[in-house]
């Protein structure tokens, strides 16, 4: 395993974790593609490699994937960092509390490691939010702040409203989706946060087993303009590197993709998954490292994509 601090907290975490939007969530095919019963089994793989950083969210699946993970955790708790989403809506002080109690209930746990700002919400100021923030640390119930999808005004304005240091920015990042580059990404490094990558298999897209025959069939996906297919073909010549990448070193392409992102400094992935196996490849994704060459053709592949999001 190999581990990054996240920003100036004392959580030491695996450079792989654990997304678990997937439990609970009908739009990604739970209870038709998988279970309960496969969601608990990737927990119990997850923990059986190693893995330390569970993410989570009060949204996803409705608080069913905070039940799942907590249900999964029983007797063990001590042995991950549990991250975990308070939604946009929740953000007025009165809220927040109540937020936060809830998703103490559903994960059976006394303390939230990482407690992050899910998206920013306009009509809340951040004063607010942030000072609410620091009560619940204050009482115990929560150890350390994020934020998730914050530009860099933003990042600003929630660092100068808080009394203390927020310590990550969950942001989308992965071969094909590399937008975070420009400002993000150099902020968040000048700045000691850790950026924790999300969709870093483009959702399932650079593992290589999707094409213009095999489309996922679930709703989350077919919302994803990437497997549409004016851009899906863009997208095939950088599954081709993976590929080719991958067999030089004995690991698939999502083993490459995974290892693309948790190579560039300062950031760590969440990876989601449905099965055990999926956990074990790409914990997998560990490791090893890519040449500065391979890196070097990696980022010529997939710099000048330009996808249609419309
Ligand atoms: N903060 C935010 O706004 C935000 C937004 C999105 C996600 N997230 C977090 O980030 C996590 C990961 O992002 P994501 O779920 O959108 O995308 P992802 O991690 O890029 O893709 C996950 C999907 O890829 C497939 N997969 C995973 N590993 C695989 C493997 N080794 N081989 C083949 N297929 C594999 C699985 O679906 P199939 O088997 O069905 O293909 C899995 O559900 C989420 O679970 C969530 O915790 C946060």
């Amino acid at each position: 395993m190999e581990y990054a601090t996240l920003g100036t907290s004392d959580l030491r975490v695996t450079k792989i974790g654990l997304g678990t939007w997937q439990f609970g969530t009908e739009g990604w095919g739970f209870g038709q593609d998988f279970t309960e019963q496969e969601a608990l089994a990737v927990m119990d793989k997850a923990l059986e490699l190693g893995i330390n950083l569970i993410d989570t969210a009060e949204v996803y699946g409705d608080g069913r994937s905070e039940e799942i993970v907590g249900k999964a955790l029983a007797g063990r708790r001590d042995r991950v960092v549990l991250a975990t989403k308070v939604l946009p809506r929740h953000l007025r002080e009165r809220d927040l509390v109540r937020a936060c109690d809830e998703s103490l209930r559903r994960l059976n746990t006394d303390r939230i490691d990482l407690y992050q700002i899910h998206a920013a919400e306009p009509y809340v100021p951040l004063a607010e939010s942030m000072s609410g923030l620091a009560k619940l640390i204050d009482q115990g119930k929560v150890r350390y702040v994020g934020v998730s999808n914050f530009p860099v005004p933003l990042l600003r304005a929630a660092e100068d409203a808080f009394s203390g240091r927020i310590v990550s920015n969950q942001v989308r990042y992965n071969l094909l989706q590399r937008d975070i580059e420009a400002e993000i990404l150099p902020y968040c490094r000048d700045h000691g946060i850790t950026v924790i990558a999300y969709s870093p298999l483009a959702q399932g897209l650079l593992t290589g087993k999707y094409d213009r025959d095999h489309l996922p069939t679930d709703k989350i996906r077919q919302r994803n303009p990437l497997f549409r297919e004016e851009n899906m073909v863009q997208v095939f010549p950088v599954i081709d590197l993976l590929r080719q990448i991958g067999e030089a070193h004995g690991v698939t392409p999502a083993q490459v993709a995974l290892r693309w992102v948790t190579q560039q400094e300062g950031v760590i992935a969440i990876p989601g998954a449905k099965r055990p196996a999926q956990v074990e490849e790409n914990a997998r994704a560990l490791g090893w490292s890519l040449s500065p060459d391979e890196l070097a053709h990696l980022d010529a592949a997939s710099s000048g994509l330009k996808f249609s999001y419309f």
